[in-house]
């Protein structure tokens, strides 16, 4: 982690230009000056500049794309400095700082209880899970490891009839979860679930099993840049080999999908681990228009419910 220069640090009230676009482009320079990692939630300085500004100022993304000169009151002009100051010093993400992110055309609430939302998975949901699903015919999802509830909540738009669980062994990021589902007003059909993978799950069935496990491996950790560190240790890292998660779920997903079901797990860069471990398995690697990488799809009839690892 390099140290960011005083002067990127220490900006005030006064330095911040008084129009949106103009925030936005002094407070982009600056995050861009410094180097930071950008990836979780915005990939470049510029988004991340917006979101610093949304969190500044209360209003909506879409409102700040939309006015670009709208005049900016002395208070948010201070926040706006504060909140960037944060980012270069404690190289925390701005989602965390904003308490808020944006994922599959949807805002959701988030904390250091839970990853931040970036998973390419919101680009087969927006898809209707096509062509291996019928959106109408998708009555029983399950979300594994659902964090802020993200994939759920994106599932239960994509499937209207859907009933969702939405799973995770952190009571912490369910807690979280619980209260993205009540802010878009999915309680019916949305139902947050403590478990260890399936163990809570016994007699359920599902027409699509979504994932995106921890996958890191533990000696990998230390290496990530500092932005990672503000996020859950067991939202990322999956045993020695990245793959604990990964092999739960391969081994009892088959037992959990109804004839005609989908699995999909995002699997980021132990892809080829994943290929490599279980040849056996006839694994499709999604791929995303909108970037993204590492999702593999399995039919229910590929995964025997007794499948061996
Ligand atoms: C990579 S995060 C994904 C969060 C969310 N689905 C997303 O895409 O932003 C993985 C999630 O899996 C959860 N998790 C880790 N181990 C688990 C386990 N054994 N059973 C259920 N959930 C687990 C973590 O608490 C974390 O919320």
């Amino acid at each position: 982690m390099s140290d960011s220069p005083d002067s990127l640090v220490q900006a005030s009230a006064e330095e911040v230009p008084a129009r949106v676009d103009e925030a936005v482009d002094w407070a982009a320079t600056r995050l861009e000056q410094a180097e930071l990692h950008f990836g979780h939630g915005a990939d470049n300085p510029h988004s991340e500049a917006i979101i610093l500004l949304a969190g500044a100022t209360g209003l909506p993304l879409e409102v700040l794309m939309a006015e670009a000169a709208r005049r900016l009151e002395p208070k948010a002009r201070a926040r706006l400095a504060a909140l960037l100051a944060a980012r270069l010093t404690r190289r925390c993400p701005a989602a965390y700082l904003v308490g808020r992110a944006w994922f599959a055309g949807l805002e959701f609430e988030v904390d250091e209880r839970v990853l931040i939302p970036r998973s390419p998975l919101a680009e087969f949901l927006a898809a209707g899970g096509a062509p291996w699903l019928d959106p109408a015919r998708v009555m029983r999802v399950l979300d594994l490891g659902t964090g802020s509830g993200c994939l759920a909540i994106a599932a239960a738009m994509a499937f209207p009839q859907a009933r969702v669980d939405a799973v995770d062994l952190s009571r912490d990021a369910l807690a979280v979860a619980t209260a993205n589902v009540r802010r878009h007003g999915l309680e019916a059909r949305v139902r947050p679930v403590v478990s260890d993978h399936f163990a809570g799950l016994v007699g359920e069935r599902y027409d699509l099993i979504l994932s995106n496990p921890p996958y890191v491996p533990a000696a990998r950790l230390q290496d990530l840049p500092p932005e990672y560190a503000h996020e859950p240790v067991m939202a990322l890292v999956s045993g020695e080999d990245g793959l604990d998660s990964v092999r739960a779920i391969l081994q009892d997903a088959g037992s959990f999908l109804r004839p005609g079901g989908v699995l999909v797990v995002e699997v980021g860069e132990v892809e080829e681990a994943v290929a490599r471990t279980w040849p056996e398995l006839p694994f499709t690697w999604l791929e995303f228009e909108h970037g993204g990488s590492g999702v593999f799809l399995l039919e229910a009839e590929s995964l025997s419910p007794l499948h061996q690892l």
